[in-house]
């Protein structure tokens, strides 16, 4: 048996697509593995997000797996590893790794993390081996749009508006402030691959929060929305969402905002599902999100690279599961 770990290609998407399904539905045990992740899309537009930082494992010649780095600066994500299941416990999701590790050191990766099923002792072994660890679940949860608007007070001190709606000739000077906002979280945290991600293959929009005193981005949330993105059909999906605290506001209200404003924008949308994952690690946001009506869905474990906590801390507001 050769494997072979090359660039991932656009002709590869479908099959890519399939073993995806299969391989996540045939672990789960579900009746019909296919209809996993319904009519979402990670491959696709993950893949579109940067195809260079996309894998596919081939087995004499066939495709049989990939996995998929989110480059956040000086954070890094990958996902989903799948392999096809008929050739599962030969190694070759090891491969991958091998070479996303790899391509982890090229970037200079600082802080490196997967989102993976806690009650699996194959998949925590499996990631142990290169020194990644358990740390807090991360719970992905939801709650029905209210459409509902935003109250009047926040409106007049805290405003918000769409990365769309910015004209051409602003956007790159909002890219920049939105990389102040989440390089002020943690150093060299930089989540435009995902903004431009979803305003080049319009997967949704994202979330800018302003605070109209000073016209200073307090807040950010990239959302997908429907079906073909990563939220699917009715949903909005926060992919990433964070705030920071201004002059006279605290972090804790802002954040009220940011959610208040989500699920304002998933109305508008037409939506009737609001998701964000949030690590509990990020206590406060946990804390806030359950006040809010949010309910846990499912969750997962966070593992990180040398037990690194990153910006998953207790007074830190973000969003993210890592997916
Ligand atoms: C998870 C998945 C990618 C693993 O792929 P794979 O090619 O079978 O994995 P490998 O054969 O490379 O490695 C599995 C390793 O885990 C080890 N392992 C498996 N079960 C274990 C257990 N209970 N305890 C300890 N180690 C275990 C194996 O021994 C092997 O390591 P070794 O070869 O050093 O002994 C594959 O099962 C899959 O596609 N699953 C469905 C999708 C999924 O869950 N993706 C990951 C989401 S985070």
């Amino acid at each position: 048996m050769e494997t072979l770990i090359r660039p991932l290609r656009e002709a590869d998407l479908k099959e890519a697509d399939t073993v995806f399904r299969l391989s996540f539905g045939r672990f789960l045990g579900l009746p019909d593995p296919m209809s996993f992740f319904g009519d979402a899309d990670y491959i696709g537009t993950r893949f579109r997000a940067d195809p260079l930082l996309s894998l596919a494992a081939e087995v004499d010649g066939k495709f049989v797996g990939s996995n998929f780095i989110a480059n956040w600066g000086s954070v890094g994500i990958f996902g989903p590893l799948t392999v096809h299941p008929d050739l599962w416990a030969k190694g070759i999701a090891k491969r991958l790794l091998d070479k996303t590790m790899d391509i982890f050191k090229e970037l200079k990766t600082e802080h490196i993390g997967i989102f993976t099923f806690s009650n699996s002792p194959k998949h925590i072994h499996l990631y142990q081996k290169y020194d990644f660890w358990p740390r807090f679940l991360t719970a992905v949860m939801s709650k029905p749009v209210n459409p509902a608007n935003p109250t009047k007070q926040s409106q007049e001190i805290i405003s918000w508006t769409k990365y769309s709606n910015i004209n051409k000739e602003r956007r790159s000077e909002t890219l920049v402030n939105c990389y102040s906002l989440t390089d002020s979280i943690y150093r060299g945290l930089d989540l435009r691959i995902e903004i431009l991600s979803v305003a080049n293959q319009k997967l949704g929009d994202s979330i800018l929060l302003v605070d109209n005193k000073n016209n200073r981005l307090v807040g950010l949330a990239i959302c997908h929305c429907g079906q073909a993105t990563e939220a699917g059909s009715n949903t909005c999906y926060v992919k990433f969402g964070s705030v920071v605290g201004n002059e006279d506001r605290s972090a804790s209200t802002n954040f009220d905002n940011l959610l208040e404003y989500c699920e304002h924008f998933a109305a508008s949308q037409g939506l009737s599902k609001l998701v964000a994952g949030v690590n509990i690690g990020n206590l406060a946001a946990y804390r806030k999100m359950i006040s809010k009506g949010f309910k846990t869905d499912y969750q997962g474990v966070m593992m990180t690279k040398n037990n690194d906590p990153g910006y998953h801390m207790e007074d830190v507001y973000a969003m993210d599961d890592w997916r």
